[in-house]
């Protein structure tokens, strides 16, 4: 299924690759930067306890409401405006970091509002689109039915890692790329949060998969023996207005062997689940 959201980093194009790309057998499922949810949600939930994770307390509030009530959210949401003037008071008031004293409905349907009337979901600019949130209500009562077997966390990656780190654990994670990481000002992410992350992946002992943008700093960041570091292109799609049929390359950095899912032919998840009770616990 789709996400009920847009946002910046999304990755609604990859997520048939990541997917295919799964290990065979693990028991929780961790995505560490959740943001639209994108492969979350592509995902059949199944016998796997999941986790959705981001540092992004607006973000995470706005998921716990849709999960929690989702015809409370849509209620606060059927007579917005889709207006310049209401855009910019909210996009004020967020920057001054108010929104977290509003109640956690108001709070959610404020900033879906702001991700909506953004332009390309970039909470700065107003995107001036003839858009009714009210196309929106299925979808978010889609999510809030997927969401219920979801545990839905607001962690540093770091402390989320150490937290789920097992042999069992499968941790997919969807870093700020590489000299883009100033697009997520709400929980200011750095250039030295690539090393971390790296460290902290390492460290854990769990299988992991981690997409990024193909380029030099990131390959050298992962020249570490045992990991795969593999090359994938996809459509770029920002750029087709002006240079049709341009491409975008990623690179999907994993400690397992990411073939062995279409080796096997197994492409649903759960096909030779062996039946555990403790599944993550
Ligand atoms: C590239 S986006 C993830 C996009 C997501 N895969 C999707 O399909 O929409 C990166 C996310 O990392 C989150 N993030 C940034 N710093 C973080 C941190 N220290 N710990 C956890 N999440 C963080 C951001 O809030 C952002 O939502």
């Amino acid at each position: 299924m789709n996400s009920f959201m847009s946002w910046v980093g999304g990755k609604k194009a990859l997520r048939d690759e990541i997917l295919r790309r799964f290990p065979m057998e693990y028991q929780t499922y961790v995505e560490v930067f959740g943001g639209a949810g994108w492969v979350l949600f592509h995902k059949e939930p199944g016998r796997d306890k999941e986790i959705y994770n981001d540092y992004n307390s607006n973000l995470v509030n706005l998921y716990r409401c849709v999960r929690g009530n989702s015809g409370k959210l849509k209620k606060k949401l059927t007579y917005v405006l889709n207006s310049r003037e209401d855009f910019e008071w909210l996009t004020a008031l967020h920057r001054k970091g108010i929104f977290p004293r509003f109640r956690n409905y108001d709070r959610a349907a404020k900033f879906y509002q702001m991700i909506r009337l953004s332009y390309a979901s970039n909470l700065g600019s107003f995107g001036a689109m003839a858009h009714s949130v009210w196309k929106d209500f299925p979808q978010i009562d889609m999510a809030a039915r997927r969401l219920q077997t979801v545990v839905i966390e607001n962690q540093d990656f770091e402390v989320l890692i150490k937290h789920y780190a097992s042999p069992k654990t499968f941790f997919y994670c969807d870093p700020p790329y590489y000299a883009t990481e100033g697009y997520y000002k709400d929980v200011g992410f750095g250039k030295a949060d690539h090393i971390r992350l790296r460290d902290a992946l390492l460290r854990s002992g769990s299988q992991f998969l981690v997409s990024y943008n193909d380029c030099p700093e990131i390959r050298e960041i992962w020249a570490v023996p045992g990991i795969q570091i593999e090359s994938i292109s996809r459509l770029n799609n920002m750029a087709q207005k002006t240079d049709p049929g341009a491409m975008y390359d990623e690179v999907l950095i994993s400690n397992y062997d990411t073939s062995e899912r279409s080796r096997s032919g197994q492409m649903t998840l759960w096909d030779d689940w062996e039946e555990d009770d403790n599944a993550g616990d």
